[in-house]
């Protein structure tokens, strides 16, 4: 497979009023054309500042080490014009609140038009045919009332519906989608999850699921990566019972996911201890004063992201390869 996007000793170290915060640390990691990746982890872990940082949308003073190759093109090296010219024709986003990126006082049509300025080839009247069409196929019915109505006249799923056209006008070849169906309610999360199955095969592409839904990725997701404390800790293919997860923080993860649960359970399990500060300095494995299996090893020498059968990857000195 072709590696889309690639990123090596990736760091991401934030200016903060308390001093710099290194959100994201040493992430290794490959995604492939034609994958959709789940990213999961406990709140506070990384996975939106993971997905901000593809989509080169950094805080101000914020310092990325490392690369991030997409397409062979290191994001963080280019420009602030290329870095946009990429976000309206490469890499899309799909957040949990879509129309962050509308303007509450222009109709969602107009806005859909604007979204595709980068296809100069196309005349105004065919970009609006190309939005009126794409609402068409994310299962909005009436597309053409629709694109004269404003954000604030739609549903939440229908937002959801119409964000997801905005990313897909944009042909992009990356498709990142943060807890896109996190703000919805059962019936319409499902309904968006479908019409993201559909996607996929709209994306000529990678697509990047942050969620915190085990159930989802198993279902939905070709591997999933691990995230803990800014850093990956393992990468592996899904399976419905995620049986290539190894790493002692993945399984407690598992342990605590309410899909995994039976119905008599009515005790809800969490994961002892508490998330590390990040100001800490780093020694030893992150997730060692949460560890069942630690020793003094693991507190003193932090072990480093390794391969482990053809497309995974582990941080544990423990897991045997
Ligand atoms: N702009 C910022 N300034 C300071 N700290 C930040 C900023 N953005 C993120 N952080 C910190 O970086 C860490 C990772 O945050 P992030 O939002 O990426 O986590 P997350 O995994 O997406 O969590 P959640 O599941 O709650 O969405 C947190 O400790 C957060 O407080
Ligand atoms: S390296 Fe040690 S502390 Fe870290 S996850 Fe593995 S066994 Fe646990
Ligand atoms: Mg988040």
């Amino acid at each position: 497979m072709t590696a889309l996007l690639e990123l090596r000793n990736f760091c991401l170290t934030l200016e903060t009023p308390d001093g710099p915060l290194d959100v994201l640390r040493d992430i290794d990691f490959s995604i492939n054309k034609g994958e959709i990746v789940g990213v999961v982890g406990e709140s506070g872990a990384g996975k939106s500042t993971l997905a901000n940082a593809i989509l080169m949308l950094l805080p101000p003073r914020a310092v990325a080490r490392g690369s991030m190759l997409f397409n062979g093109r290191d994001l963080h090296a280019l420009s602030p014009r290329e870095q946009r010219a990429l976000r309206g024709n490469g890499i899309a986003a799909v957040f949990q609140d879509p129309f962050t990126a509308f303007n509450p006082v222009i109709p969602i049509g107009k806005q859909l038009v604007e979204f595709q300025h980068w296809r100069r080839d196309l005349d105004e009247e065919t970009r609006w045919r190309k939005a009126h069409d794409m609402l068409s196929r994310v299962g909005l019915t009436d597309p053409g009332t629709r694109m004269w109505q404003y954000p604030r006249q739609l549903s939440g799923g229908v937002r959801q519906r119409v964000g997801i056209a905005a990313a897909l006008l944009t042909d992009p070849m990356l498709l990142i989608a943060d807890e896109p169906t996190t703000a919805l309610d059962a019936t319409t999360e499902a309904q968006i999850i479908e019409l993201l199955r559909e996607v996929r095969l709209m994306v000529d592409g990678a697509i990047v699921f942050v969620t915190h839904d085990l159930g989802l990725v198993s279902s939905f997701c070709d591997r999933v990566a691990v995230m803990y404390a800014g850093e990956l800790l393992e990468v592996a293919p899904v399976d419905s019972g995620f049986s290539a997860l190894r790493h002692p923080y993945s399984q407690a993860l598992l342990a605590c996911d309410p899909s995994q649960m039976s119905p008599g359970d009515r005790h809800f399990p969490t994961i002892a201890g508490q998330v590390p500060d990040l100001r800490a300095p780093r020694k030893g494995c992150v997730f060692a004063p949460r560890c069942g299996m630690s020793d003094d090893d693991c507190r003193h020498q932090t072990p480093p992201l390794r391969q482990v059968a053809a497309n995974g990857l582990i941080r544990c000195a423990k897991v045997a390869a």
